[in-house]
């Protein structure tokens, strides 16, 4: 997520900015900005493409800006490239107005068409700039910051952590916040505003958390909050009792537990960029319904927990479009010699976008001549370039090795491809497609309602973090979470794991089987649950120790498991996205509970972006 930093005071502003944006590097970026009022009473404002080191360089380490107020900011790119261009603070023409944001603005669309046509240009990709001169337009209208601050707020859809500086109002920032962080701290050598506690931490530990829709004024030695009828709120602010390190985890010990409980917001975000007005719209991409419709066949190569995400968008696709889906791992795709025929498609997912056997593997496609698509999460990465078309998800970064939000993101987008190619290919009507959309919408909440639920996660963790093999057991969909149950509990706890589709077991596997293995089974797919369930007894008569992932209502387990972890009802083509967060939290209480280094596992690195 981007980063904001913003002050107020008695010293000078630009290496106060500086030091509080590094703290906020963890957040992930790709270019920085500042922007401080100068001496003349005028806003000075230096950008680079690229890290802070890059910013820092160019400002003499801050000295090259002289000012006492002032605004700062780190970009992870959503709306435009990284680039010094799309880079924050964004202004009004004459620089009277300046402003960083955090978020995503929904309605940017709606809102530059309304702005150009009251005679705004724009410079730059970015929902950003549109905010910032949106901000203007009200300020012109009201004559006043705080209602300036008010309607933006009003009339703004999405989420924003914003924080502007208005040249009539020397030495003060006006923040708004709806869904993105924002905090503020008044400490002696002057007034903060951040988006996350260690930017300020040296300063004060003192924290008022900005709620959404509200406003606030910062100046030296005060902040006044308001809500947006303009009455001013009594705020008491929060002790933060986290030492440095741990406060740039927002208060997690691990950015893995941190991101497991973002991944609601990081559905949210992708669906709200998938679906406009209850119709899921992939022309950002490039991808017309006519051009879907054209392909006759998928192919899809990824690898690691995003190879996984292939495999359940085979059996969606495939179930509900009718169209051939093949998965590869892209290590093996890049080697062998497809056959294509006419009109197909390569998908390629990546987090990263930059894991080299991906990116071969899209290589090779293009080379063929065929077709390409890119699902990743980072703007303007070397798998994004050079895919014919690309879709984004709007995880945010994701520090931890072993992905969690950014799987769950690329889930949705392959779900919402499924539905509409089933849709334009005819295969469901409007009904279908309408409940299958607001069924995807609902995730986000369900996966809220498992999120609050893991203190007997965390107990049976304790219990079987001295196993030494754990098998994963599933048939359909839920085989292909099996794939992702077991890499996330091999690739953290270091436990001997594996996942197998559940009638494979007689042919070979169940010969693993002794007293006390740990099985798990996923249950969620009801049509094959006799046949799955058929495959529990089985290893429970060989001594297996059961444990079961199953929905909510399906009380059959009761007998055969130790313990059963029970998901909210959906449609069974989306139950990974919620059978998948227990076995998250699983490992994660495991790994935890091994005492061993949750984000950074041995052996393993977050892009493996040479062979
Ligand atoms: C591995 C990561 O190195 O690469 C996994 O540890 C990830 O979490 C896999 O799934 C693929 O990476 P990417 O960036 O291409 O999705």
């Amino acid at each position: 997520m981007c980063g904001i930093v913003g002050y107020t005071g008695k010293k000078q502003a630009a290496p106060i900015l500086l030091e509080g944006l590094s703290k906020l590097e963890y957040r992930g970026y790709d270019s920085a900005g500042v922007a401080v009022r100068n001496n003349k009473g005028k806003h000075e404002i230096v950008k680079t493409n690229g890290k802070l080191s890059v910013l820092s360089d160019k400002l003499k380490k801050g000295k090259a800006l002289k000012g006492t107020c002032g605004i700062g900011h780190t970009r992870w790119a959503t709306h435009g490239m990284p680039s010094e261009v799309n880079a924050h603070p964004h202004s009004n023409d004459d620089q009277t107005i300046v402003a960083v944001h955090n978020g995503i603005i929904e309605n940017y669309v709606e809102l530059k068409e309304k702005l150009t046509s009251k005679g705004y240009t724009f410079y730059s990709e970015t929902d950003t700039e549109i905010a910032t001169k949106l901000v203007d337009y009200y300020y012109k209208k009201w004559k006043s910051p705080l209602e300036a601050m008010v309607s933006f707020t009003l009339r703004v859809r999405g989420s924003y952590a914003i924080a502007v500086m208005f040249e009539d109002y020397p030495e003060e920032i006006y923040i708004a916040r709806k869904d993105s962080p924002l905090i503020v701290g008044v400490a002696d050598e002057g007034s903060f505003v951040a988006s996350d506690v260690p930017a300020i931490l040296k300063y004060t530990r003192n924290v008022y958390y900005v709620d959404n829709m509200e406003i606030a004024r910062i100046e030296k030695g005060k902040a006044t909050f308001y809500n947006v009828d303009r009455k001013v709120i009594e705020k008491q602010p929060v002790k933060i009792d986290w030492d440095a390190d741990a406060a740039e985890k927002g208060g997690y010990k691990y950015y893995m537990l941190k991101e497991i409980r973002e991944q609601p917001r990081a559905v949210t975000d992708t669906l709200n960029s998938l679906i406009k007005d209850g119709k899921i719209d992939l022309s950002e991409a490039g991808l017309s319904d006519e051009k879907l419709s054209s392909f006759k066949r998928i192919r899809i190569a990824a690898c690691g927990s995003a190879y996984h995400v292939g495999m359940v968008a085979k059996y969606v696709i495939e179930d509900l479009a009718r169209i051939p889906v093949d998965v590869d791992v892209a290590s093996e795709f890049r080697y062998r010699s497809p056959v294509y025929g006419e009109n197909e498609l390569v998908v390629v997912i990546s987090q990263s976008g930059e894991t080299a056997d991906s990116l071969e593997a899209l290589r090779g496609a293009k080379a063929a001549g065929v077709a390409t698509l890119a699902i990743v999460n980072v703007l303007g990465s070397a798998i994004a370039r050079e895919a014919d078309n690309v879709i984004y998800t709007k995880a945010g970064p994701e520090i931890s090795v072993a992905t969690t939000k950014a799987y769950s993101a690329q889930l949705i987008v392959s779900y919402a491809l499924a539905v509409q190619l089933a849709l334009i290919n005819g295969k469901i009507d409007e009904d279908r497609y309408a409940q299958l959309i607001d069924e995807m919408l609902a995730l986000p909440a369900s996966m809220e309602k498992i999120l609050s639920d893991d203190e007997w996660l965390k107990w049976f963790a304790s219990k079987i973090a001295n196993k030494k093999d754990v098998y994963f057991i599933g048939r359909g969909i839920d085989y292909a979470i099996c794939l992702e149950g077991s890499l996330k509990l091999k690739e953290i706890s270091y436990i001997h794991s594996d996942a197998y589709a559940a009638g494979e077991l007689k042919h070979g596997h169940i010969s693993l089987i002794e007293e006390g293995t740990l099985v798990i089974g996923l249950i969620t797919q009801m049509r094959l649950a006799e046949k799955a369930v058929s495959n529990l007894s089985e290893v429970k008569t060989r001594g297996a120790q059961i444990m079961s992932v199953t929905l909510e209502g399906n009380y059959s387990l009761q007998e055969h498991s130790e313990f059963t972890f029970y998901v909210p009802k959906t449609e069974a083509y989306f139950t990974t996205s919620l059978a998948v967060i227990p076995l998250q939290l699983l490992s994660y209480y495991v790994c935890v509970a091994k005492g061993l280094d949750v984000d950074m596992p041995r052996n393993l690195a977050k892009c493996v972006s040479v062979e």
